[in-house]
């Protein structure tokens, strides 16, 4: 087995790499306890300190090259559609802020390339998610990736495409920066787009945020809850990379995703 991720992580709390242990199973149905009950599941210190300065500083190599993501989209990340009302929701716009760092600009040394490359993370993340088969995404860009904002920088509101994502906070801002969310509001799962109004208007009593110090990983029902990130304040930047996984082998993004997000196609 390639263990060269096994250092990068805390083992002992989050043995992963152990899948018959009971401490693998206590972790994994706490896991979907929590994604049941919340909509998120929080791993903090699952990298080792060590291995999140690591992969800060390959963050930062990496940075300058990043592409900029300046977008105005609904929350569906959907074309617009003229069928709806003009001040319907699904056509309220939001401002998304944030440089993106791609798979393709990470080396396959650093740290956060080879934790997506392990194999025993693919089979955790698929036992907590009840996922038969589960793979690494194929795309040269999206597969992995860091968002990356600095001061002033946001993500607006949206729902994601896929039911869940994997993510980890690498570096946190001093302030802002936070993720807010909206669990299980998205109309054509029992919300309503009333619900996802009052989000918009900042009138829904049931926002919360997800307080993540540097180092942790977070699983997120992004398909079903409505989610932000606010403004960034002050002078460290916000790393926070995902891990994308997919139901089936060899999934890319299309040529017309890959330029809108990364600048350019494979
Ligand atoms: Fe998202």
């Amino acid at each position: 087995m390639n263990d060269t991720a096994l250092d990068l992580i805390d083992s002992t709390t989050y043995p992963i790499h152990r899948p018959g242990s009971a401490t693998y199973s206590a972790l994994v149905a706490r896991c979907r306890d929590d994604l049941a009950d919340r909509s998120a599941c929080l791993l903090p210190g699952f990298v080792t300190e060590e291995a999140r300065v690591r992969m800060v500083a390959e963050v930062d190599r990496a940075a300058p090259s990043a592409f900029p993501c300046r977008n105005a989209h609904n929350v569906y990340l959907e074309e617009h559609d003229g069928a709806f009302p003009p001040d319907h929701p699904r056509r309220r716009l939001q401002a998304t802020d944030l440089d993106s760092v791609a798979f393709d600009q990470m080396r396959p040394t650093d740290g956060l390339h080879q934790l997506y490359s392990w194999d025993p993370l693919l089979s955790f993340i698929a036992d907590v998610l009840n996922k038969e088969h589960y793979y690494r995404m194929a795309d040269p860009f999206a597969a992995l990736t860091v968002n990356v904002m600095r001061e002033g920088q946001n993500h607006g509101w949206h729902f994601d495409e896929s039911e869940a994502t994997t993510t980890l906070m690498v570096q946190a801002p001093e302030e802002g920066g936070a993720f807010e969310y909206a669990p299980n509001v998205r109309p054509e799962e029992g919300g309503s787009y009333d619900t996802v109004e009052r989000v918009l208007r900042g009138s829904y009593p049931d926002v919360r945020t997800l307080a993540v110090k540097p180092g942790t990983l977070i699983l997120f029902v992004g398909y079903h809850s409505m989610h932000q990130v606010t403004p960034v304040k002050g002078p460290v930047t916000r790393y926070v990379a995902t891990l994308c996984y997919k139901d089936r082998p060899n999934v890319c993004n299309s040529p017309e995703v890959q330029k809108l997000f990364y600048g350019r196609t494979a």
